[in-house]
């Protein structure tokens, strides 16, 4: 699988030549090709995280997963959909996707409720990686730890409406995770962090930081 980071929670994922994004808010990155897009996974319904998401589905024919309410406010507009519940997996033909708590709020940019916010872990190819969307430090962390083992997490770290460095170093540790992708971070000034804090921190707690500009490729 190879993994592109596409600012602030946004990745692009590329399984067996299916393309898959998650939170695709693409304001870092606003040359990046969102065509041939399969699937699409959106945490919760702040505009930071929904982005383009329904732009990209509605030109691609790429499907939305997303909590219950807010994969039917998207198919308002005509996308295709899968609603799912905290908890659900779904497979698809790359893998295996679960629904897992997040610690946050969910509204759409007029205040209205778009559901609770989620986190997601996908299980491909034999790796397991949690998206942890926007959430705080949750004791959830260590039964995802438990029932999911993953090996990497993409954690945000920004502060002010999530986890903060601290707090995302603990998370790693709970989440039992070798490697971790920091997200939701400097894209604006509420969200600012030293990173090289981040990577000092990560490593005491014998944890690999796998910082990624944005536009940067890897292969896992
Ligand atoms: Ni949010
Ligand atoms: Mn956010």
């Amino acid at each position: 699988m190879r993994l592109t980071y596409l600012g602030h929670s946004a990745f692009e994922i590329i399984i067996d030549g299916y393309k898959i994004l998650i939170d695709p808010f693409l304001v870092k990155l606003p040359d990046y090709n969102s065509m041939n897009v399969n699937d699409i996974f959106v945490t919760h319904a702040h505009s930071d995280h929904l982005g383009s998401a329904i732009e990209i589905a509605k030109a691609t024919g790429a499907k939305i997963t997303a909590i219950y309410e807010l994969a039917n406010y998207c198919a308002k507009f005509g996308v295709r959909t899968n609603g799912i519940g905290l908890g659900a997996k779904i497979n698809y033909k790359w893998g295996k996707v679960s629904a897992v708590p997040a610690f946050h709020s969910s509204s759409f940019i007029d205040g209205t409720y778009g559901g609770c916010p989620c986190g997601f872990v996908f299980e491909v190819e034999g790796k397991v990686f949690y998206h942890a969307g926007d959430t705080s430090l949750s004791s959830e962390m260590k039964a995802i730890c438990e029932y999911y083992e993953p090996d990497l997490a993409m954690l945000p770290i920004g502060g002010t409406f999530t986890m903060d460095i601290e707090a995302a170093v603990k998370a790693a540790e709970w989440l039992g995770v070798s490697a971790v992708i920091p997200m939701h971070y400097n894209t604006f000034d509420k969200i600012s962090v030293n990173i090289e804090d981040f990577e000092r921190q990560i490593r005491q707690h014998g944890k690999i930081p796998l910082i990624m500009p944005i536009g940067a490729t890897k292969e896992f």
